[in-house]
């Protein structure tokens, strides 16, 4: 079992002129592939007029907070056999059976928990948990920009806290399946410290399948002032230390923000290159504070931007990453994915793995069977085989 000071080794020892070994990108003879998930269409065409004709038109906090409560409903997706030899990966020592999942925010307190997967998704991520519940900011905080297909929102971190998050993660764990991963996002108290991280870390990693530290959302005032090599240092090493001496495998990620300069990048790149042996994966990005030509009546509220206009941002910044950490550090791509197009040109940016969000809002239950069957026929019009042969092809 590594020690503290095993640790330490790994972490001087990374050198990073050494790490760059570009994965080479082989481009096989398309086989043919046979892929199709079939849709539950009358139950499609049903939830989605529920979700434009009801959940629509209520409050968009209502509006999540009941199609959380309703997500069992949905007939659940049956994934053909060839799923496997075409989408699953091993990131971070899981597998996954694809690369579609669910991102932070969306259940913060595993309310839904495994109802969520009857949409198709391979992963979901719960939080962000904070050690102590917190209300998060006063509403009206979550803005629907239809006309822009995007939200903003300025929730700060709304939840029920720790104790109640790991009562949920033991009654989920007794039910879920193997293939289905659930992680678990953690963050810091409104008025708390750079402590929380590891009194969540310490409370709930033996009960997930992976951990993403999230130092990215902009709606707790100096969260992202930890996004500098140091911090980021003591966060994934304090948290890496406490799991080796409890024997706990689960992966850690990153969570950054896509509003950071290409100078920043380099900086942070670097120091992430040296955490590559106990750093299994950065997720990019959270959303932005950025405003982009924008045309909804909200678009001048204050918080994070995420959809549509999210997706050229973070795609270039997933990029830039995956270009400065020359491919060494498997990337979750997330920001602006609505359709099977926009998940592969993620794909050939760089990442490994994709989130989704605001899409699932405004588009079918069902999106993520969408995107993966779009997906299949872009694999084999470029002539592969298997997902990862795309990871990166458009450096
Ligand atoms: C209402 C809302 C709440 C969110 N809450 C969190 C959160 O608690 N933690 C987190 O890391 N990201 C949070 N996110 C960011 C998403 O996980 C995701 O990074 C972002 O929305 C971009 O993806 P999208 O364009 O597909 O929505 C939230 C996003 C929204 C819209």
């Amino acid at each position: 079992m590594l020690q503290h000071q095993q640790i330490d080794e790994l972490l001087d020892s990374t050198d990073i002129s050494d790490s760059y070994k570009k994965k080479p990108l082989k481009k096989n003879i398309a086989k043919d592939i046979d892929f199709k998930i079939e849709i539950p269409k009358y139950h499609e065409i049903f939830t989605n007029f529920g979700k434009k004709h009801v959940l629509q038109n209520l409050p968009p906090e209502t509006a999540r907070d009941i199609s959380l409560r309703v997500a069992g409903l949905l007939k659940p997706i049956a994934f053909p056999d060839s799923i496997t030899d075409i989408f699953s990966q091993e990131i971070g020592g899981l597998n996954f059976i694809h690369p579609v999942g669910l991102a932070a925010g969306f259940d913060k307190d595993g309310v839904a928990g495994l109802a969520m997967f009857q949409s198709g998704i391979s992963a979901i991520e719960l939080g962000t948990v904070t050690p102590y519940p917190q209300k998060g900011n006063a509403s009206p905080r979550l803005f629907r920009l239809k006309e822009d297909k995007a939200i903003i929102n300025r929730m700060g971190f709304n939840n029920a806290g720790l104790v109640h998050m790991v009562s949920r993660l033991h009654k989920l764990n007794n039910r879920k399946k193997p293939h289905q991963i659930i992680g678990i996002n953690i963050g810091k108290n409104k008025t708390g410290e750079i402590a929380d991280y590891l009194t969540c870390f310490k409370q709930t990693a033996h009960l997930v399948d992976y951990i993403t530290i999230n130092i990215s959302s902009p709606n707790t005032p100096n969260l992202r002032d930890l996004q500098t090599p140091d911090m980021i240092q003591k966060l994934v090493s304090d948290c890496k230390n406490h799991a080796v001496q409890h024997n706990i495998t689960a992966p850690i990620f990153l969570k950054l923000a896509p509003d950071l300069e290409l100078s920043d990048i380099k900086i942070l790149a670097k120091s992430l290159l040296k955490l590559q042996n106990i750093l299994s994966g950065l997720i990019l990005t959270n959303t932005t504070i950025a405003r982009p030509e924008l045309i909804s009546k909200h678009k001048n509220q204050q918080g994070g931007l995420s959809g549509a206009p999210l997706f050229d941002i973070s795609t270039d910044i997933l990029k830039q990453f995956a270009r400065e950490t020359e491919m060494q550090i498997p990337i979750i791509g997330v920001g602006g994915i609505s359709n099977g197009l926009q998940a592969y040109q993620k794909i050939k940016a760089g990442a490994s793995l994709l989130q989704i969000y605001t899409a699932m809002i405004y588009q079918s239950n069902y999106l993520p069977a969408h995107i993966l069957n779009d997906m299949a026929e872009y694999i084999k019009q470029d002539g592969y085989s298997h997902i990862s042969q795309a990871v990166g092809a458009e450096l």
